[in-house]
């Protein structure tokens, strides 16, 4: 069976752009695939986080991966703090990668702009991840687009590796559908939906109350004209919103164009509403059923064991090959 890893981070709300580009899409590979699903705490704590958050923030994003339908059963989901080889290949990889080729990470770039000061963690993040990718032999990472360049990073660092000190790491593909990988801003079709973001009419966050989301959809920016038609570069916004629509329904566009031909905005933004009131409203239901029910540590600590079962093995081989001490095997320790 092909094995797919990705992960989320717990750093706040989780938002329909997180939901459409990622975590949905991990419940699509569970049937048929080794699939491993990571919150990437480690990830998380390169900007400050208050620790009196951060825990609540880590148990979210687990209960909402539940919530849209990931089978604990099926899948492997766990923290990464609690599978101590993510920090150690992590460290092995840094003496790998350079600084150039790290400079050049456009996410690194954004969010170290205008800060006067940024963790050495925030710079040398991509090779966490690909510490992430690498421990667990992974086939397929399913990101959005932002991601794209990350990935590629691993694809390097894997290959330049094995080629430097013998085949070890599995060729990771990243996994970025064409469609939906990119939700927008509900206030700037310029920018993604993203949880950074200061407005929160910008996003839809998973555990949004109906009224919320009514009221964002409909304060959601338009463009000129009045027809629902997909023209991604003269529309984006009604784009992006047929884009969820879409999502939300499976209908494609033009069965929603034609749905909505000789209807206005308003209509439409509307059906929109209802839409993914609809969608959110099980996950919700579900994600309080996961919470009431207590199981969560449980299915967080079984994920991390088997984590760690894979992981330690990969790290092994990782050490073999570069000649670092075995008188500890990784493979051996009590977990
Ligand atoms: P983050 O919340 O930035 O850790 O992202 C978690 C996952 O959601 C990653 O796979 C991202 O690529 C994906 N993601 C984040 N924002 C969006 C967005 N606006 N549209 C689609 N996917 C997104
Ligand atoms: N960097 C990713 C993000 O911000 C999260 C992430 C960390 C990840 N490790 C990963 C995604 C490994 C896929 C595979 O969205």
């Amino acid at each position: 069976m092909k094995r797919v890893f990705s992960g989320v981070q717990p750093s706040g709300v989780l938002h329909l752009g997180n939901y459409f580009g990622a975590i949905r899409r991990f419940v699509d590979f569970q049937d048929g695939y080794d699939c491993y699903y990571c919150i990437v705490d480690l990830h998380a704590i390169t900007v400050y986080q208050d620790p009196k958050e951060l825990p609540k923030q880590i148990q979210d994003t687990a209960l909402y991966y539940l919530a849209a339908g990931l089978d604990p059963k099926k899948t492997t989901l766990f923290v990464q703090s609690d599978v101590p080889c993510h920090a150690e290949l992590s460290w092995i990889l840094e003496c790998v990668a350079t600084f150039g080729e790290l400079s050049r990470m456009t996410q690194f770039k954004d969010k170290a702009e205008g800060k006067e000061s940024v963790s050495a963690g925030l710079f040398t993040y991509p090779v966490l991840m690909a510490a992430d990718i690498l421990l667990y032999d992974t086939d397929i990472v399913p990101v959005g687009e932002d991601q794209k360049q990350h990935v590629e990073l691993c694809r390097d660092l894997a290959e330049r590796f094995n080629s430097r000190y013998g085949e070890t790491f599995k060729m990771p593909e990243p996994f970025i559908p064409q469609f939906g990988s990119r939700i927008k801003s509900l206030q700037d079709p310029n920018k993604k939906m993203s949880k950074s973001d200061p407005d929160p009419n910008s996003y839809i966050s998973l555990d949004d109350p109906k009224d919320e989301i009514v009221k964002k959809i409909r304060r959601a920016v338009t463009d000129s004209g009045r027809e629902i038609i997909y023209l991604p570069e003269e529309k984006p916004a009604i784009a992006n919103l047929m884009t969820i629509y879409a999502l939300c329904t499976g209908k494609s566009l033009p069965e929603i164009e034609q749905h909505f031909s000789g209807k206005g905005y308003a209509d439409f933004k509307k059906d929109l509403a209802d839409v993914v009131i609809q969608e959110l409203m099980p996950v919700q239901e579900r994600y309080k059923d996961y919470r009431n029910s207590g199981d969560l540590p449980h299915i967080l600590r079984e994920g991390a064991v088997k984590a760690n079962q894979v992981s330690s093995g990969v790290l092994k081989r990782a050490k073999e090959r570069l000649g670092l001490s075995l008188l500890i095997d990784p493979t051996q320790r009590k977990f």
